[in-house]
């Protein structure tokens, strides 16, 4: 059952309470029972959001919990025109206790401003950014799903309302969260999965937008999605815009490569490439194992006949909504090869339970990650 009704605090110095409405049809526990009992990723939406609005002279303000609902948008809006929209991906895990955590929503407050400068829109506070995420999860704490490695999905997102065509930051932004009880983002639950690499179309080049996190990144990366489809592959992975033989980044994860001497090497995030929260994570991880982890960039073609001749032991893609999801095969023009035998890597499978069983609270939690939220 949701709060009945007065505003929700937040356990966040300094942002103001968010005014509850509550949905007046939210659905019921066995329809909500139905939902949690096995979610595919982002189908589902909780029965609440949480809003703040911005202007222009009088900066956030009605900071509220309202049901969720279809938004009200003039067709002039700038974010139907320009694109300006930046969104954010995080989870609520629920633990052995029933408490709510979710991981490191500061990384993301941060990641939210710095997307918000490159596209010329307002930043949200971090401390907003975090109050929205309890607040909202105060509102909707019984859909986090409690079956194995499921979760709660937050969309934090911001766009540009205002009713204006001409070409300039808009003056009105509304800022919303949504929820959606999540299991794999794949299909096949955590099953290795087929990687196609990208030559006809790039996602993002030197001085774009690659390191926001704004739709258009994600616009860009549909067509080669949708190449990858066509080759058998569930996912693509980018090449650099400028030679197209360095690998950057997937539709929507960042990629890492395990060598046979057990290091490890990611691409490193300068400018083109998403900076991921789970990125640094295991980065962070993998250096705590001892493990030499370089961000460096890594070429297609060593990373090919690395998979042939069995130097390259292991790849896998990662991010929130993906956590860490074993690589099987790479193919693209002219070439198909199987990585790991085709199978899940050691490394990627003890890295992906370690990570988890510290969201989950199944493991200590050195870096202070974790986020009690309810
Ligand atoms: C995430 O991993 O949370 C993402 O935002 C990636 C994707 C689903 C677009």
């Amino acid at each position: 059952m949701s709060p009945a009704s007065g505003p929700l605090e937040t356990a966040v110095k300094g942002v103001p309470p968010f005014a509850f409405t509550p949905n007046p049809s939210p659905r019921t526990p066995a329809e909500r029972a139905a939902e949690l009992a096995d979610p595919a990723f982002g189908v589902v939406y909780s029965d609440h959001m949480a809003r703040i609005t911005w202007d222009e002279g009088q900066g956030w303000h009605d900071h509220r919990v309202v049901p969720f609902a279809n938004l009200e948008l003039s067709p002039a809006a700038s974010v139907l025109h320009y694109a300006g929209e930046i969104f954010e991906g995080l989870k609520v895990y629920r633990h052995a206790d029933g408490s709510l955590f979710t991981f490191r929503p500061y990384a993301n407050a941060a990641r939210f401003a710095r997307s918000a400068r490159r596209m010329a829109l307002p930043e949200l506070p971090e401390a907003d950014f975090v109050a929205s995420l309890q607040a909202l999860t105060q509102a909707d704490a019984e859909w986090v799903p409690s079956a194995p490695e499921t979760s709660l999905y937050l969309r934090p997102f911001m766009l540009a309302t205002e009713p204006f065509i001409g070409v300039r930051p808009s003056h009105r932004v509304e800022y919303i969260v949504i929820a959606s009880p999540v299991g794999s983002y794949f299909k096949g639950g955590v099953a290795p999965v087929s990687i196609w690499v990208e030559k006809e179309t790039h996602r993002a080049g030197v001085g774009g937008t690659g390191a926001a996190k704004t739709g258009g990144n994600y616009a860009a990366a549909m067509l080669g999605q949708e190449n990858a489809y066509a080759h058998g592959c569930e996912q693509v992975l980018f090449l650099d815009s400028v030679t197209s033989t360095t690998i950057e980044e997937l539709g929507g994860m960042n990629v890492f490569v395990v060598y046979k001497d057990g290091s490890v090497a990611t691409p490193p995030t300068s400018g083109t490439i998403l900076e991921g929260v789970t990125r640094s994570s295991i980065i962070q991880l993998l250096r705590d194992r001892g493990l030499k982890v370089s961000e460096t960039p890594i070429k297609l073609a060593e990373l090919v006949a690395g998979a042939k001749d069995g130097s390259v032991a292991e790849v896998f893609a990662c991010g929130t909504a993906a956590v860490v999801t074993p690589v099987k095969r790479l193919a693209g023009e002219g070439f198909d090869v199987p990585v790991a035998d085709g199978g899940a890597g050691e490394l990627t499978m003890s890295v992906r339970q370690e990570l988890t069983d510290i969201q989950y609270g199944r493991l200590p939690d050195p870096h202070e990650w974790t986020y009690r939220l309810v």
